[in-house]
């Protein structure tokens, strides 16, 4: 145990121009830049000096019809995140992988790759995905449980993959001709209900061993599977009441599976929008909105609603409860439905929805100036409520830059960030053990 005081953990999310689905049309935003390594290695440096723990990038299958009005979202990020690992020579490199379109030897390859390039600093972030099965073969998206089960799999295949070489299975002796001990390179022979894979991995094994997994579940199934597997937990909800009973769920549900509860970091979601006073930051989340097609925005929320159109609705109508699907037909994503649900049960306008949905995907969105955005994190934080933050901008130009040059800088005044990276590693920034 060292005597350093409890410290948050921060992940930003990057891959794009910023979160807001208007924000790009912004003059500063940097839209054209959007797919150069350039755009994505300055704000890297930046999240780097401010020591976060890592960068994070989401990866979604599809276009779902965004064209029109935002930007296609994301290069792939496994390899945005290795030309990163050469930008950047501390932060934790972490990007999501579905575990429903991909087989686990292609997910152990390339984070094992990452994890070898960047020296330690990779994680994965599991996700089951909730659309695009329209680009991989003519089957509908399977059910919810199903693509939870099959994950469960997949991550334990993945696990013994990177596990597949011992550590002392390299021999290098040039003289003896022995490159390998072939008696410490183990197949994985896995035969479950989904996956077959004989292994080994064709890749020694990762200085971290396991690349960090992370994951984001809200549904029951998504919980559970989030408190057996994942070390880091991206939390979605509004409010401080809600975030702490997911944090506290988390926790118990780690601790239920036998696991030691800190070995599992919740990271609060939160979107800053940032002004130099609170009211400028109010006229600046009133100017993002006004950035936004409304129909687009309405289209977006219905799709979250389990496809319902809400063309006719106005955005400052609230919309009737008898309007939303039986919760036991939502197949894609449960708990963005379940937040919306309570949402418009509390009597929340159709606008509000909108806001939340284009501004940060379903997370807490934060209106202030700098003060006001670290003490609300304090908040989180003190509660119990959060052992960090994944930071999710709703412009990377503005107010992540803001974020990181005033706001993270403040946190380490006051000793609630790190001012300097102890360790080499993902897992050294997060206080996680090797497997
Ligand atoms: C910060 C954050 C990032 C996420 N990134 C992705 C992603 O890159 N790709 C994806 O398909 N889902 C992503 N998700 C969705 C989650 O994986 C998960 O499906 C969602 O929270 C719903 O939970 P459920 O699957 O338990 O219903 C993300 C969620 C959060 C909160």
């Amino acid at each position: 145990m060292t005597d350093t005081p409890r410290q948050m953990h921060l992940f930003l999310v990057i891959g794009n121009v910023g979160q807001h689905h208007g924000a790009w049309r912004e003059p500063d935003s940097g839209i054209e830049l959007a797919d150069s390594i350039d755009f994505h290695a300055e704000v890297a440096r930046r999240a780097e000096a401010a020591k976060l723990d890592a960068l994070f990038i989401a990866d979604h299958l599809a276009m779902l019809g965004r064209e029109a009005h935002a930007p296609a979202q994301h290069l792939e990020p496994v390899t945005v995140l290795s030309a990163l690992s050469m930008c950047t020579e501390s932060i934790g490199l972490v990007g999501s992988a579905s575990t429903t379109f991909n087989e686990p030897f292609n997910v152990a390859r390339q984070f094992a790759s990452l994890d070898h390039l960047s020296r330690g600093r990779a994680g994965w972030n599991m996700v089951t995905s909730a659309f695009g099965e329209e680009n991989f073969g003519s089957d509908p998206l399977p059910s919810h449980a199903w693509r939870y089960e099959r994950a469960g799999e997949f991550v334990e295949v993945t696990k013994a993959l990177w596990r597949s070489w011992d550590a002392d299975a390299l021999a290098v002796d040039r003289e003896a001709g022995v490159y390998a001990r072939p008696e410490r390179v183990h197949p994985v022979n896995y035969r479950g209900r989904h996956l077959t894979v004989s292994g080994p991995l064709n890749i020694p094994r990762p200085p971290q061993v396991h690349p960090v997994l992370v994951q984001a579940g809200t549904s029951a199934d998504g919980m559970a599977f989030a408190s057996r597997h994942a070390e880091v937990v991206f939390s979605a909800h509004q409010g401080l009441a809600m975030a702490k009973r997911y944090y506290d769920q988390i926790k118990r549900g780690a601790e239920q599976v036998g696991r030691d509860p800190d070995g599992v970091k919740v990271l609060f979601g939160l979107s800053p929008v940032l002004g130099d006073t609170p009211g400028d930051a109010q006229e600046r989340q009133r100017v993002l909105a006004g950035l936004l097609n409304a129909d687009y925005a309405k289209q977006l929320v219905g799709f979250q609603l389990g496809g319902i159109d809400l063309a006719d609705y106005g955005l400052d109508e609230k919309l009737p409860l008898d309007l939303l699907p039986d919760p036991a037909v939502i197949n894609r994503r449960q708990g963005r439905f379940d937040l919306y649900r309570q949402l418009i049960e509390e009597g929340q306008t159709l606008r509000r929805l909108t806001e939340i949905e284009a501004t940060a995907a379903g997370l807490q969105v934060a209106v202030g100036d700098v003060e006001h955005i670290a003490k609300e994190m304090v908040t989180y934080f003190e509660a119990g409520a959060a052992d960090g933050f994944i930071l999710i901008p709703p412009s990377q130009r503005v107010d992540g830059r803001r974020l990181l040059s005033e706001v993270i800088p403040l946190l380490q005044e006051r000793g609630y960030a790190r001012a300097a990276y102890q360790g080499t590693t993902l897992r050294d920034h997060l206080g996680l053990t090797r497997p």
